[in-house]
């Protein structure tokens, strides 16, 4: 992969001059959706998919940007000193919001710089093919400028880029399970402190399939920035009867002892939902620990009925997934992963039910849907690094 980057990066933009590769993952989260602006835990890994940068110093200010996976847009030109967002600047307002939180930070680039970025995530399938790139960004921007910041300054950079540079309130975790992932292992996060643990997955019999739904509903950034509103709004509510500081702080008694203060039924339900898949994360990574598979598959299994249900950011061809994957021996567990309203499920299955699982629900969600899934048997990798 690496010497069809360069290959094409020196076809691009010349030959000469330091050159030097980069990769950031993807991310599937195992557990905990929706948790992480509620100060709750998520339980993501970081894919062997993700997104790959290929960069090279300038000598004046200038930025060049080009895509492999849009190809028709040719070189995009611009200049450090044109750090803001526009609807043209399309793919590039990612790195070019990486670069404007890191001058917020306080950091001075010395020299612009050459890029080429291929992915390999499918684009909208909720896999963090964004916060990829931002976290390859920021790696990319430390390691050629020998900028002093940590991998978990980075996610936070991007983090903050998205928040702010691209409009997305989005939350910590896949910015940091893609730069602070761990081969075969998934982080369990506490998003409201941010001290982590990595957590091995060992599946022995079985694998983690993710199917990509294809679909992608466009109220997905508005809903998203919605239900972040309405479990502030509960919060406040419950903070008038508890001295709590956020959702995650609650068990699930403690949350039915005091939801009387949530005057919505709606807003109820959108905190039932943060407290009790904190619980079940938190429950989750323990199972796993103690190697009860079948109890993990079942909280992922709830986790999806919560958010189905009370956190109402599933959808119709989401929904499909997971019922067929229910209904299918040596599935141990499934649920919609990532923000919601189409995008990808995740499911854990066993080793000899994997082929079965692809051919049935592939033919019975063609012949209910329209279209095709598409399936990934997934390895968990590595962090965001430099390649050499
Ligand atoms: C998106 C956001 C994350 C998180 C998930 C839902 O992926 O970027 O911060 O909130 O949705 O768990």
């Amino acid at each position: 992969m690496k010497a069809k980057l360069l290959e094409k990066f020196r076809e691009i933009y010349g030959a000469g001059g330091e050159i030097r590769s980069y990769f950031a993952p993807g991310r599937v989260n195992l557990i905990g959706e929706h948790t992480d602006y509620n100060g709750g835990h998520v339980f993501p890994c970081a894919l062997t998919l993700g997104t790959y940068g290929i960069a090279r110093k300038r000598e004046d200010k200038k930025l060049r940007f080009y895509s492999m996976n849009f190809e028709k847009l040719g070189v995009i030109e611009t200049s450090l000193q044109d750090l803001i967002p526009t609807q043209a600047a399309g793919w590039t307002n990612y790195p070019k919001g990486v670069m404007w939180a890191f001058e917020k930070r306080g950091f001075a680039f010395p020299a612009g710089l050459d890029i080429l970025i291929y992915g390999n995530i499918p684009n909208g399938s909720g896999l963090s093919s964004s916060a990829s790139l931002e976290v390859l960004t920021g790696v990319i921007l430390k390691d050629m400028f020998g900028f002093d910041v940590s991998m978990v300054d980075i996610a936070l950079i991007g983090q903050y880029s998205e928040n702010n540079f691209n409009g997305c309130n989005c939350g910590i975790m896949d910015q940091f399970a893609s730069a602070m992932g761990k081969k075969d292992h998934a982080i369990f996060l506490d998003t409201n402190t941010l001290q982590y643990e990595y957590a091995p997955v060992v599946l022995e019999d079985a694998k983690i399939v993710i199917i990509n739904s294809k679909v992608k509903h466009s109220l997905v950034d508005s809903a998203y920035n919605d239900r972040r509103n309405e479990c502030e709004t509960a919060l406040k509510e419950l903070q008038t009867v508890t001295d709590i500081e956020t959702l995650g702080d609650l068990s699930e008694a403690e949350f039915e002892e005091n939801k009387g203060a949530i005057k919505s039924e709606i807003r109820r339900k959108r905190a039932k939902h943060a407290v009790y898949e904190n619980q079940r994360t938190i429950k989750a990574v323990a199972a796993l620990k103690d190697k009860d598979i079948e109890t993990f598959g079942k909280l992922m299994n709830a986790s999806h009925v919560s958010l189905r249900d009370d956190y109402e950011v599933s959808c119709e061809e989401i929904d499909i997934l997971v019922d067929l994957a229910w209904s299918i021996n040596g599935v141990i567990g499934s649920r919609i992963t990532g923000g919601g309203f189409g995008g990808c499920t995740v499911s854990i299955v066993k080793n000899d039910a994997v082929d079965g699982f692809i051919e049935t629900i592939g033919a019975k969600y063609e012949e209910k849907v329209g279209h095709k899934a598409e399936f990934y048997v997934v390895d968990i990798g590595d962090g965001a690094r430099a390649l050499d």
